[in-house]
């Protein structure tokens, strides 16, 4: 454990008010990362005086207890001010500045591709996982009678997506179904099975947003590669929440929101398309020939803010700042936390692998014979608990056969926050859920 002489001294002696003033800037982070650099990530996940400098980071409404991080996360002072000030500087003169601060979203380009692991060539800056995603989906050549590969468990919306063209192309989409948690081998063997010769795309989640479920990705792209069929890989739930690097991936494409897990102004996300399908793949909205080739002939949107991209620089700061091991080990931690406590009690059901390496801040739990979208609203309404119920859906939407609470804690979330979450539904265990 590092302990607050320790911090002090590494800060050149920094007074608690000094500190407390500099708590808009990175500072306090990166020092506190300095002085746990030789610790393990397991082992800095428990320390809690390294996670207050995190949780002072962030301007929130503490009475209240979030636990709906995966919709989107709230940003951190740092990443807000510097949103706030682009805009500000902005509004000047729109087309002027706006101008300026679009010449430096090369940068930002860069940076994000350096983190993610893939050439700054391979990597479109969009508003979220959904147009990523739907870049992909609707950009690709396919006709009548080809078929695509997704699951019962993939993103309503990104469903929706193929069911369209399903119509508008009279493709084939099936979808397979696999419980809940699962291994790696059985979705491998699923998806393995179900290919045809009339097989031209699989897509799936890198982690789904229901339970977490964790893809074999790697493998997955491996084997639609041999087989010439391509890959959309939905990792709108897996960018900066736990380490990877989109190389080793080996998919086609792959989408992702960055307003979830990297903390960033909402309006932000990123599609990877691999260079030898960009030239393939029409954007949504059109480009010139002349920009065939070129990955930026996906951010033709038209006008839209350039401050929100530019903010994208200080949250990926801030990201860098604390680490992606050290973010994943102290979800993993989190979620550890209210599993390992719940787990035990009666008629509690985890829908979420809790092995090493599977799962991270976004696991679901339920309580047998209480309905989850009613057990959300009681600890919305009895504790000021924001979570999302889960229900088994019904087609077109996604279809699965188990209900329960999505919980995604941040790394601003306290130990106080998950006990008080896990004592809550202890209670609505011994008492119901009648207020
Ligand atoms: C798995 C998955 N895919 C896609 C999306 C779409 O993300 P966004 O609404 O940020 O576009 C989400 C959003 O929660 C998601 O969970």
């Amino acid at each position: 454990m590092w302990s607050r002489r320790a911090f002090l001294r590494a800060t050149g002696a920094l007074g608690a008010s000094a500190v407390a003033a500099k708590a808009a800037d990175l500072e306090p982070i990166l020092t506190a990362s300095a002085v746990v650099a030789d610790r393990s990530p397991d082992d800095v996940a428990q320390d809690e005086f390294y996670w207050r400098e995190i949780q002072q980071a962030f301007s929130l409404d503490r009475t209240l207890i979030n636990l709906n991080n995966g919709h989107h996360s709230p940003a951190p002072r740092i990443v807000q001010e510097a949103l706030k000030r682009y805009l500000d500087y902005e509004n000047q003169d729109p087309v002027y500045y706006a101008g300026l601060i679009n010449r430096n979203i090369e940068r930002v380009r860069r940076a994000l591709a350096a983190e993610f692991g893939c050439d700054a060539e391979e990597l479109a800056i969009t508003r979220n996982a959904s147009e990523s995603l739907q870049i992909a989906q609707d950009g690709l050549d396919l006709k009548a009678g080809d078929e695509i590969i997704t699951t019962n468990q993939d993103y309503p919306r990104m469903l929706t997506t193929w069911d369209q063209r399903a119509r508008r192309d009279k493709i084939t989409v099936t979808r397979l179904q696999f419980p809940v948690p699962t291994t790696q081998q059985d979705l491998y063997e699923r998806f393995e099975r179900a290919v045809t010769p009339q097989t031209k795309l699989l897509h799936f989640c890198h982690i789904t947003n229901l339970t977490g479920q964790l893809f074999p990705v790697q493998r997955l792209s491996h084997m639609a590669r041999e087989r010439g069929i391509v890959t959309i890989v939905d990792g709108a739930h897996a960018a900066a929440h736990f380490p990877f690097k989109l190389r080793d991936l080996e998919c086609d494409y792959y989408g992702t929101s960055l307003h979830k897990w990297l903390c960033a102004p909402v309006g932000n996300g990123f599609l990877y398309v691999r260079k030898d399908s960009i030239a393939r793949t029409w954007p949504l909205q059109a480009s010139t020939a002349a920009q065939g080739k070129d990955i930026r002939k996906f951010e033709e949107i038209g006008t839209s803010p350039a401050a929100t991209h530019a903010a994208l620089a200080e949250a990926l700061a801030f990201h860098q700042a604390i680490g992606v091991e050290r973010k994943a080990a102290r979800l993993r931690y989190l979620t550890l936390r209210w599993a390992n406590a719940l787990k035990s009690e009666p008629r509690i059901k985890i829908h979420s692998s809790l092995e090493p390496g599977q799962t991270w801040g976004l696991a679901t739990v339920g309580i047998d014979g209480i309905d989850s979208r009613a057990l959300a609203q009681y600890l919305m309404d009895k504790h000021r608990i924001i979570i999302v119920g889960l229900v088994g859906g019904t087609p077109p939407g996604q279809v699965y056969d188990y209900q329960g609470l999505r919980v995604t804690p941040n790394i601003y979330t306290t130990l106080e926050e998950i006990d008080t979450f896990v004592g809550a539904m202890r209670e609505a265990i011994k008492n119901g859920i009648t207020t």
